[in-house]
């Protein structure tokens, strides 16, 4: 058995923003329109008037303030609400492909690695683009790394458990490093037209590199365990997949989008993942005591709060648990890593950590760290 640890980390960004405000003009310009399409069925009472939304809730409900996309002039043309994303060409990397490869770059020019010393790419993500060949076989290719790659859509939990998947690989010899990247283009399974989620998605891709923890003179994480646990629950779901093309009507269909029932997701979420940090920390013998700093998945900051309260059995000091989705929103499965990327470099030899991410399935995945 070999020693596992992290030993870079990137994130690709998006050039475009959409703040809170720019939102909320689009969404209650698209409220106003539909409502005037659809004045007599409201006026009959076959349809209820949509309710405009407000950049005061958002940030009261979320924490979140602005989100990055990839296209922002589809969003907010309030007649379209979605990005314009066009299928690329089959000899043109796709999107997911070349958001991941950034991301994959910027991890190997912070570990010194070649990308031909990769064995593994395990593209793990929320969405997929397509069906097949794996996006992480396009990615593999367009890095130059060697082995074998493949996808794995854990929805919020994707990266966690790929990071669980890969080091178990390289724990077990049968590869020395890998990559697990997370192309995270989630303004593509937003329903920008619905008020309740409207706000919660951004788009971005990170990617960490894993290596067997031997002669390592850089600084480094090394993975102490790791743990991933599931529980059937429809509350987060969107039902798009092969079935869509026997659907009549798909446009309409709201299912084939993200949905949730966040209330729900809030209550049940919380008390599953406290119990299994829990359980993680105890089975691996680390006390709250031990831990400098709590990486989140990155939905909501109460949710956040809660979590880190639960864990540390105080409230988090000011830079213990850093949050992102102020400025990121949620990016699903990425969210854990953004925050580990950014907020990481600062710990001493011999700190410890925990990055956790939850989410639909229900899923939960931790990766406890120390660096060295
Ligand atoms: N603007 C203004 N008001 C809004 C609104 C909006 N955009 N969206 C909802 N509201 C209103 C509702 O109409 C409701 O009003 P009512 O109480 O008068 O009926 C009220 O706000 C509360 O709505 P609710 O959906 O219960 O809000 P919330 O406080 O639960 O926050 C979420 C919504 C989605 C932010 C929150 O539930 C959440 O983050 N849940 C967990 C999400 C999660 O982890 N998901 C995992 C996804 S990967």
């Amino acid at each position: 058995m070999h020693n596992v640890a992290i030993t870079g980390t990137g994130v690709f960004t998006p050039s475009e923003i959409i703040t809170n405000d720019e939102l909320v003009t689009a969404f209650n310009a698209y409220a106003d329109l539909w409502n005037a399409e659809n004045a007599q069925a409201i006026a009959s009472g076959q349809a209820e008037a949509k309710e405009h939304s407000s950049s005061d809730f958002i940030v009261a409900a979320s924490g979140i303030e602005q989100r990055y996309v990839l296209d922002k002039d589809g969003v907010l043309d309030p007649s379209r609400m979605f990005p314009h994303l066009a299928a690329r060409p089959d000899d043109e990397p796709g999107h997911m492909a070349e958001i991941g490869v950034d991301a994959a770059q910027k991890a190997l020019a912070m570990a010194g690695i070649a990308a031909s010393d990769v064995d593994l790419v395990i593209c793990a993500a929320s969405n997929m683009e397509r069906a097949y060949p794996a996006i992480g076989v396009e990615i593999q290719q367009l890095l130059g790394a060697g082995g074998f790659a493949f996808d794995m859509n854990v929805a919020c939990s994707s990266a966690t458990f790929g990071i669980q998947t890969a080091a178990d690989m390289i724990r077990s010899s049968s590869i020395r490093r890998a990559l697990v990247i997370n192309p995270e283009i989630c303004s593509a399974h937003l329903e920008w037209r619905d008020r309740d989620c409207h706000f919660i998605f951004g788009d971005v891709a990170t990617a960490t590199l894993l290596e067997r923890d031997e002669g390592l003179t850089a600084p480094h994480f090394k993975i102490l365990g790791t743990r991933c646990a599931t529980q059937f629950s429809n509350n987060i779901r969107n039902n798009n997949g092969y079935l869509r093309r026997t659907q009549d009507r798909m446009e309409d269909r709201r299912d084939m989008q993200f949905m949730q029932n966040g209330r729900k997701v809030f209550k049940e979420v919380l008390p599953l993942v406290s119990k299994h940090i829990a359980g993680h920390m105890a089975d691996t013998g680390i006390a709250p005591a031990d831990l400098r700093r709590l990486w989140l998945h990155q939905a909501n900051k109460t949710m956040n709060d809660y979590i880190g309260k639960k864990v540390l059995g105080r409230m988090p000091e000011p830079g213990e648990q850093p949050n992102i989705l102020q400025d990121y929103a949620n990016t699903s499965s990425a969210g854990s890593i953004i925050a580990f990327s950014k907020y990481s470099d600062d710990l001493a030899k011999g700190d410890k950590g925990l990055i956790c991410s939850f989410g639909a399935g229900y899923s939960v995945g931790s990766v406890i760290v120390e660096r060295g």
